[in-house]
């Protein structure tokens, strides 16, 4: 089975950026751990981190009848991308959305997703934990 990671703008910066709010780790230190875990699930993961939209958009059309389940971290993309939104339905891939801080206790242009609503489901506030709980959780659904 198959899974995509997709990390959006600004998470390459993970580990220097806000550490306060997005924690001190890696986003290599945190594929790395994903790896590990996707191996004893006998699954295959591929990461895409891009600043850029179209990057994201493309990454997820390649993904047609290829992979089984998306997690995605759309970053800032999550509050702005319809395009991206209509990318994961053209393709009906199953997805969780992932965020590390808890958005619903921040700035009120964070509260709204353009994903939530056609997402499996949202973790949000678990920090890089959250990632490992989506990989459980789509193991659990394709497996
Ligand atoms: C984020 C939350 C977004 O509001 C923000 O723009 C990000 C990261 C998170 O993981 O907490 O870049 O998606």
């Amino acid at each position: 089975k198959k899974v995509l990671l997709l990390n959006g703008p600004n998470l390459n910066m993970l580990g220097k950026r806000e550490p306060e709010i997005y924690g001190h780790e890696t986003l290599d230190d945190i594929v790395a751990q994903l790896q590990q875990q996707a191996e004893t699930f006998n699954i295959e993961l591929t990461h895409v981190q891009s600043n850029a939209e179209h990057q994201l958009i493309d990454a997820i059309h390649q993904a047609h009848q290829k992979i089984d389940f998306i997690i995605i971290n759309p970053a800032a993309f999550t509050h702005t991308s319809v395009a991206l939104r209509d990318a994961l339905l053209a393709v009906s891939i199953p997805f969780i959305e992932v965020h590390l801080s808890n958005v619903h206790q921040r700035e009120s242009f964070r509260h709204h997703s353009y994903f939530s609503d056609v997402a499996q489901a949202v973790i949000c506030g678990l920090g890089h934990q959250g990632y490992f709980y989506a990989l459980d959780a789509a193991h659990r659904t394709i497996k």
